[in-house]
């Protein structure tokens, strides 16, 4: 199976995980768009969710599904992401989609963080992938050299030659180099620097439960 398969096979997955009569949390990203188009399979309409970005809401909203402002929500009873890894305690780096803040937000309204992804996603120490952090633009150099005094080579991202805009109006800056060994820690210490917004790494707002797809089908890990 290639990675696309296996996207597909982990978002029909998740729909084990969606209650009837509930309001569920949604991610952003290729692998969540699989599970959004699985919706419609289910036995119940899914008529509620807290979307995670505005190419996730346009998705759900094609599918006839009212996208609710998070305001309006006490608690998600789950919340279905990807991520750009994921390591064997659950913790993950995100935001590959620019969409982290928002999913964040949505995940620590969630009483459950169902991650899905396909395995080339699983690995012992995170931090090959470029850690995404949003920023305040003002901020974006400072926050560049703080990471250069960590040991990390941090980028802005750019989309059509100027810096990314996120849905929130920040910046995105992308950090190479930095094993991250410690992912609570690194994730509270970058979180108060002046600027940022909110740094890739969820390790407070970890996975309780993994589908990931594998060439022998969909494992489940459970943290
Ligand atoms: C978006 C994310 C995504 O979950 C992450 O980038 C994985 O995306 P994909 O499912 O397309 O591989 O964090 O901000």
């Amino acid at each position: 199976m290639n990675q696309d398969q296996l996207k597909q096979l982990v978002g029909e997955a998740a729909l084990a995980y969606v209650q009837p009569g509930t309001i569920i949390g949604v991610g952003t990203g290729s692998t969540v768009n699989c599970f959004i188009r699985a919706l419609p399979q289910l036995p119940f309409k899914v008529t509620q969710a807290v979307s995670s970005s505005e190419a996730s809401t346009a998705l759900l909203r094609e599918l006839g599904i009212e996208v609710l402002d998070a305001n309006a929500v006490e608690k998600l009873s789950v919340y279905i992401d990807g991520a750009d890894e994921i390591d064997h305690q659950g913790f993950m780096l995100k935001g590959g989609g620019a969409a982290l803040t928002r999913e964040k937000i949505t995940a620590a309204m969630s009483a459950q963080f169902v991650c899905i992804a396909d395995e080339s996603k699983l690995v012992h120490t995170m931090g090959t992938f470029p850690l995404p952090v949003e920023v305040i633009p003002m901020a974006a150099a400072a926050i560049i050299r703080r990471f250069a005094r960590l040991g990390g080579l941090a980028t802005l991202r750019l989309k059509d030659g100027k810096p990314l805009l996120t849905d929130n109006g920040g910046h995105i800056v992308d950090v190479r180099g930095l094993g991250i060994t410690n992912p609570l820690h690194l994730e509270a210490e970058i979180n108060q620097w002046p600027g940022v917004v909110t740094v890739g790494i969820f390790a407070q707002q970890k996975a309780q439960v993994c589908l990931l797809g594998t060439a022998t089908g969909v494992k489940t890990l459970k943290f």
